[in-house]
């Protein structure tokens, strides 16, 4: 399976997701700037992995530096302009700030440390998760999936993919439909080669054709992961999920949300709340370089969608299954 980041004696290492599935290239991620510029770039993405991400990148911030509030509200300030709608960004700057505060003396080892521990932690909640998700395979299930929520996405091993890796090692996958996820084809460059890496068998299609492969009885179950989850269930995830959450419901195919407890942000009462990227015009005007539409202006790109609770089957966290009403069975994540 593919690790996406490491931690080498004194740098950070991210699998450049720009260039894959083409070639493998690592890039090295020395300081504050690198780290939050990897994360902005979308070298690395996906919600956990952007918060692994970012929990080294603050211990790097550190690496030379003695602590003071006004750096430390700098430091802050620079990882959390990156990406808004990813909450695991937000929570790791948090954890890592108390470990800041608490640790002055031996800053930089403890804040490696718990950089550490964030990048492990993240890895055996996902193995948790896949555990938790065998009870929703009565049987062999054909599955689809929209963006990448794989080991790319994660610390390692991933959320929604997880729960596909869990269940095909127990004989429960028969196959594996992946959207290609417009416009920036998470599911075509990433998860499509994670999957085929992983010896899972998998097909690609559009975001459009799944419509009429529910319809044809070739889906039995949806699984994707979530950039944020509102304290009543309300599920932000890349733009396209939304649709799929309603054609399950008209199809009567069940919907999950897979995602470790730290992507549940208490403080948004409902994914009205939850802020929305809105990304370049050009990731959909320009096409290999070369503009393809007639006004490059004209162009609306957010990069998430809201999936409201009601149309969730199941929120799978590290802890349970948990299933509506979310406000009360989510509490539990506290
Ligand atoms: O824009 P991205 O590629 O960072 O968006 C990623 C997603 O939407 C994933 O589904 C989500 O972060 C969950 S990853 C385990």
């Amino acid at each position: 399976m593919i690790e996406p980041i490491r931690w080498n004696t004194d740098h950070l290492l991210l699998i450049d997701q720009l260039k894959l599935p083409m070639v493998e290239v690592w890039v090295e991620i020395r300081d504050l700037h690198q780290g939050a510029a990897a994360i902005k770039d979308m070298i690395v993405r996906g919600a956990p992995a952007i918060g692994v991400t970012a929990a080294y990148t603050y211990a790097l911030a550190f690496q030379n530096k003695a602590y003071s509030k006004d750096y430390a509200a700098e430091v802050r300030s620079i990882l959390v302009a990156t990406r808004p709608t990813a909450v695991n960004l937000f929570w790791a700057v948090d954890e890592m700030e108390k470990v800041a505060e608490a640790n002055q003396s031996n800053l930089y080892d403890s804040l490696l440390e718990h950089a550490k521990k964030i990048h492990s932690d993240d890895i055996s909640m996902n193995k948790k998760i896949g555990t938790h998700a065998l009870s929703l395979f009565p049987k062999k299930l054909k599955v689809l999936t929209h963006c990448n929520a794989g080991s790319l996405a994660t610390g390692g091993y991933g959320t929604a993919l997880g729960v596909i890796y869990s269940a095909f090692a127990e004989g429960l996958v028969e196959k594996v439909w992946v959207d290609e996820t417009r416009p920036f084809l998470q599911g075509a460059r990433l998860t499509a080669y994670e999957l085929q890496k992983a010896g899972v068998p998998n097909t690609l299609i559009c975001d459009n054709m799944s419509a009429s492969l529910m319809a044809k009885g070739e889906i039995d179950l949806v699984v994707v992961g979530s950039d944020r989850i509102a304290a009543n269930g309300d599920v932000a995830n890349k733009i396209g999920t939304y649709a799929l959450a309603v054609l399950c419901q008209y199809h009567k195919i069940p919907f999950y949300v897979a995602a470790p407890s730290s992507t549940i942000d208490f403080d948004m009462v409902s994914g009205d709340d939850i802020p929305i990227e809105e990304r370049a015009k050009s990731e959909l005007g320009v096409f290999n370089g070369k503009q393809i539409v007639h006004d490059l202006e004209n162009i609306y790109n957010p990069g998430f969608d809201v999936s409201p609770c009601h149309l969730v089957s199941g929120i799978i966290t590290e802890q349970q299954v948990h299933h509506f009403p979310y406000i009360k069975s989510l509490q539990s994540c506290k």
